[in-house]
């Protein structure tokens, strides 16, 4: 059985010890939320916040967004890398504009459905967004939960990312319905950043280190089972 209180330790570390007074951790705009998650995908944040700045300085909502050239939204991507995330963004404004009013879809499910936004995208904007619980799985939850559950096998099978998730989901469902979605889910991006690392894991520091299956055996180095090679 999972702890009742293991997403709520997450929630009370991040407020304690995790990132803060970062510019979108102040706005609940799905608007905003988003822009900063699709930078934020392969991009540190102090790389992020000019670029997020300006972004909004130049188009303050989705449909300014949608409406601008192309080469407009390029331009002011420039230097955050990965150009298939600007045009996704502007395509993903468009449908928006165009499908849904201009505003954004109020849970992670219906977000899902919208171009450049996969699953977890999806679950982190409706989690800062609206609170709801809906569960995030990026890369370094991925090597968090594995360690937590002791999960085997490759996260990037099908199979392991199944079993991922449904702990992912699990972690959340177990819960008390006060939980602060924004803390978690933050929380587990930056435990996976800042303590729960590849190659150091600082348990010492680490709130679910009392019941962590990996850590109680010793596991830490062997999961997540590297990719087969
Ligand atoms: N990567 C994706 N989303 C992020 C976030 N909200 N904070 C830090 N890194 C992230």
């Amino acid at each position: 059985a999972i702890p009742d209180d293991a997403a709520s330790r997450i929630a009370a570390w991040q407020r304690r010890a995790g990132r803060h007074g970062l510019p979108w951790q102040h706005t609940r705009d799905p608007y905003r939320v988003w822009l900063s998650e699709i930078m934020l995908q392969q991009t540190q944040a102090t790389t992020v916040v000019p670029y997020y700045e300006r972004f909004l300085t130049l188009f303050p909502t989705v449909v300014d967004l949608a409406d601008a050239p192309q080469d407009a939204v390029l331009r002011a991507w420039a230097g955050l890398g990965y150009y298939a995330r600007a045009r996704n963004l502007h395509r993903c404004a468009q449908a928006l504009r165009d499908e849904h009013g201009g505003r954004f879809p109020a849970t992670a499910a219906d977000l899902a459905q919208l171009p450049g936004i996969g699953p977890s995208t999806a679950a982190a904007v409706a989690a800062f967004a609206y609170g709801e619980r809906a569960p995030i799985l990026d890369g370094n939850v991925r090597r968090v939960l594995a360690r937590y559950f002791a999960i085997e096998g490759d996260p990037a099978t099908a199979r392991t990312a199944r079993r991922l998730w449904s702990h992912a989901r699990a972690l959340v469902d177990a819960a008390p319905a006060d939980l602060d979605m924004a803390a978690y889910t933050q929380g587990q991006m930056d435990l996976g950043a800042t303590v729960c690392t590849r190659t150091r894991p600082d348990c010492a520091r680490c709130p679910l280190s009392p019941d962590c299956r990996a850590r109680i055996e010793g596991r830490q180095g062997e999961l997540p089972t590297p990719r087969a090679r």
